[in-house]
C-alpha cells in the first residue's frame, strides 16, 4: 500500500484487538476516514462487514479496491489486464510534462509509462470495482518509484534511487467477501456519512493538524481523476487544493467538526485514533466522547512518520532542518455504552 502520513499500518494489531474486544467478527464497522484503507482491509480480513469512507477520490479508489471489490470476482480478470497494461510502451504527455519535467516527482521514463497505462484504463471503461483495482495497482506502482520523502508537497532535488527502477504493476491484495456480507466504499464528508450509515462500531482516524491530505497527495488525486487540472507552485499542486478544505485541518474547526460527527454517529461503540501532537489533547477527546458512555484510553508509544526521520525539506527538496522528537503517543479512545475489558498495551 502507498506511503501515507498518519497511516495506521504499525498499529493494526492494537486497533484490531480494541475492535475485537467490543465487536465480534461479523459486526458492521464504519471506517469514517479510511485513507489507504489498511484498517478497513484488516477488518474485512478479520470477518467484519466494513464500510470505508474518505472524502478524497484517490482514497475512495483504494477503499473500493481493498474493501468493496471481492477477490473471487475481480482478482483473475484484474491480473490478466494488469499483465497487458504492464507491457504498454511509454506515451508521455501532460502528466509527464507536469510531474516529471516541470517538477520531478517521477523519472520521465516511468512518467510516460504511468501515462500510457492510465490512458488505457480510461479507454477500457471498466466496471467501477475493476477500474479501482487497476487504478490502485497503478498508484502503488508509481508510489514505489516516486522521488519524494513520502509527501507530494515537495520532491527530491536529485532522483531518489528508487525513481530509476522501472515501474512494475502488481495485483493488489484483494480479499474474499466475508461471511457477514458485502463491504463497500463511500466518498463522502465524514459528518454526513456518520449520520447516514447505521453500524455496530465506528472507527474514526481524522487528520490531527493543519496538513491537508489533498495537498500532500495531490498527484494521486490527479492520477485518479485524470482531469488535467490547473496547477500552482513548485510542487504543481491542483488549483482545487485551495478550495477543497477539511474542517479537520483547522485548529478552530476540528473540535466542533469532530464533536458534531461523534454526535451524529448511529452506533453504540466508537474507537477513535488520535495522537499527542494533534490539535486536540487527551482530556478534550475524553470530554467529547463522554456523552457516548464509558470512555477508556489505550496509549501506545510509536515512532513518528518517515518525514520526521528524513528531516525537513523545502519545496525544492533541499534539507533545511531536522526534527528533534522521533516518538509520540498514539491513543485509541474506546467509547461504549457499557464498561469493557480492553487489551492494555501501555499505561
Ligand atoms: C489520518 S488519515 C487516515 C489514515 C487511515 N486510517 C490509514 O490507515 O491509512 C485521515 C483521512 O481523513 C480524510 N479526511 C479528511 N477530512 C475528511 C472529511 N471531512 N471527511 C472524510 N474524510 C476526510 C483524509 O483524506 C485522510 O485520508
Amino acid at each position: 500500500m502507498i506511503k501515507y502520513i498518519g497511516s495506521k499500518r504499525a498499529l493494526l494489531g492494537q486497533i484490531l484487538a480494541a475492535v475485537g474486544a467490543v465487536a465480534p467478527p461479523g459486526a458492521r464497522v464504519l471506517d469514517l476516514f479510511s485513507g489507504t484503507a489498511r484498517v478497513s482491509h484488516a477488518l474485512k480480513q478479520a470477518g467484519y462487514q466494513v464500510t470505508a469512507n474518505d472524502h478524497n477520490a484517490y482514497a475512495h479508489v483504494l477503499g473500493t479496491c481493498y474493501v468493496q471489490a471481492d477477490a473471487e470476482r475481480w482478482a483473475e480478470p484484474a491480473r490478466r489486464i494488469l499483465e497487458e497494461l504492464d507491457r504498454l510502451p511509454p506515451a508521455p504527455g501532460w502528466f509527464t510534462e507536469t510531474y516529471c519535467v516541470q517538477s520531478r516527482f517521477f523519472h520521465p521514463d516511468n512518467g510516460g509509462r504511468v501515462e500510457a497505462i492510465r490512458e488505457a484504463i480510461a479507454r477500457l471503461g471498466a466496471e467501477p470495482e475493476l477500474e479501482a483495482v487497476l487504478l490502485t495497482a497503478l498508484l502503488e506502482a508509481a508510489d514505489r518509484v516516486d522521488s519524494t520523502a513520502g509527501l507530494q508537497m515537495a520532491y527530491m532535488k536529485r532522483w531518489a534511487r528508487r525513481a530509476e527502477n522501472p515501474l512494475k504493476l502488481r495485483l493488489p491484495a484483494l480479499l474474499p467477501r466475508p461471511a457477514a456480507g458485502a463491504c463497500r466504499a463511500l466518498c463522502g464528508e465524514a459528518e454526513e456519512v456518520a449520520a447516514e450509515v447505521a453500524c455496530d462500531l465506528a472507527y474514526l482516524d481524522p487528520p490531527y493538524n493543519q496538513h491537508s491530505y489533498l495537498r500532500n497527495y495531490h498527484v494521486w488525486e490527479t492520477l485518479v481523476r485524470w482531469d488535467q487540472p490547473a496547477v500552482y507552485g513548485v510542487a504543481m499542486k491542483r488549483a482545487d487544493c485551495r478550495s477543497r478544505l477539511s474542517a479537520f485541518n483547522s485548529k478552530r474547526g476540528i473540535g466542533p467538526a469532530l464533536a458534531r460527527t461523534v454526535a451524529a454517529l448511529r452506533c453504540p461503540t466508537l474507537v477513535v485514533s488520535f495522537n499527542d501532537e494533534g490539535y486536540l489533547d487527551r482530556a478534550a477527546l475524553e470530554a467529547m466522547l463522554a456523552p457516548r458512555g464509558h470512555v477508556q484510553v489505550i496509549a501506545i508509544p510509536h515512532g513518528r512518520y518517515v518525514g520526521a526521520k528524513i528531516g525537513i525539506h523545502n519545496p525544492r527538496g533541499e534539507k533545511v532542518g531536522t526534527v528533534g522528537k522521533l516518538t509520540n503517543i498514539e491513543y485509541l479512545f474506546v467509547a461504549s455504552e457499557r464498561p469493557l475489558a480492553l487489551p492494555q498495551v501501555a499505561a
